[in-house]
């Protein structure tokens, strides 16, 4: 575990220059944003990736802003000091800047993140540049965009070629120019990235883009297999198996409870003497004598946990 140093813009931009990597790592709620606190992370991301990976959605085209929000202050009530940025969802930053920035002001006032995050290049940099005048940092997310994937045909690879490559240049720039204070590039071809990465002042954050990206980030169910529906994706590394953990443990709570292992003589509280006979002759109860064959007797509980009063 390393010892937590609270992030802001100016610092993050240092980094880049001192080439000390960035690292984010995707969270939804306390648990995931508690653990990635506790585990050194420099950023966290309430990414829309929501949708897939926690609330079943196959796209993150469903999240609502009232997810985010939601989301977004679970997480900052778990890592209080790391810096948090919140996805702007699908469609709330496209109408007018008064639309745009209440959707930014929720964000922030209720979802108690530190900087928002929005997909697209030139076409929102007025828009970026109009959260930045109000004081708010903006994380950019260029490349393979997954709130367009219905105009980009599907998850494919960006900037293989040097047209596209040019592309997303010119639209790294124009986020730079806007103000934003570092870049997410997501599943970019790694020259393109490293070019990319080589001509901004500000830092890019990689996610498939390669080793010449500043930072790096991943989904969280991705870093610890917690059935995560992005597994088979080849940028990401599975750096804990957490979800066979999980899944035994279920199994082994279902089978001991199934065989009366569980609960055990140290699981239960006891009444006083004779109350539970008293009970029986009351209700008539205890009609059968013989305890059931199934009955715990904690010989067989080797996972046992100290019973909680
Ligand atoms: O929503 C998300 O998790 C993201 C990352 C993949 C960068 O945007």
């Amino acid at each position: 575990m390393t010892a937590k140093r609270p992030l802001n813009v100016v610092k993050i931009r240092k980094m880049k220059q001192q080439k000390e990597p960035l690292t984010m790592i995707t969270a939804y709620d306390y648990p995931s944003a508690k653990l990635a606190e506790e585990a050194g992370i420099d950023l966290i991301l309430v990414g829309d990736s929501l949708g897939n990976v926690v609330l079943g959605y196959d796209s993150t085209i469903p999240v609502t802003l009232d997810d985010m929000v939601y989301h977004s202050r679970a997480t900052a009530r778990g890592a209080g000091n790391t810096f948090i940025v919140a996805d702007m969802p699908f469609m709330t930053y496209h109408g007018s800047i008064d639309e745009t920035l209440r959707g930014v002001r929720r964000l922030m006032q209720e979802g108690h993140a530190h900087a928002v995050k929005m997909e697209g290049g030139l076409e929102i940099a007025s828009a970026v540049k109009a959260i930045v005048q109000a004081g708010v940092p903006v994380l950019g997310h260029i490349g393979l965009t997954p709130q367009s994937v219905n105009t980009i045909g599907g998850y494919r690879v960006q900037g293989k070629d040097a047209e596209d490559a040019k592309r997303l240049m010119n639209e790294a720039k124009a986020l730079e120019e806007a103000g934003a204070f570092a870049v997410v590039l997501e599943l970019v071809a790694e020259e393109t990235a490293a070019a990319i990465s080589r001509e901004l002042s500000i830092p890019t954050i990689g996610i498939g883009a390669g080793r010449g990206c500043d930072g790096q980030v991943l989904v969280f169910h991705d870093v610890v297999k917690y059935a995560s529906p992005y597994m088979e994706k080849r940028f990401v590394k599975t750096f804990a198996d957490i979800g066979s953990q999980i899944r035994g443990g279920i199994e082994d709570y279902v089978n001991e409870v199934k065989s009366g292992a569980f609960p055990a003589e140290n699981h239960v509280f006891k009444a006083d003497e004779g109350v539970g006979e008293s009970l029986d002759s009351l209700y008539g109860g205890g009609r059968s004598e013989e305890k059931p064959a199934h009955a715990g007797d904690g010989t067989s509980d080797k996972k046992k946990v100290g019973a909680q009063a």
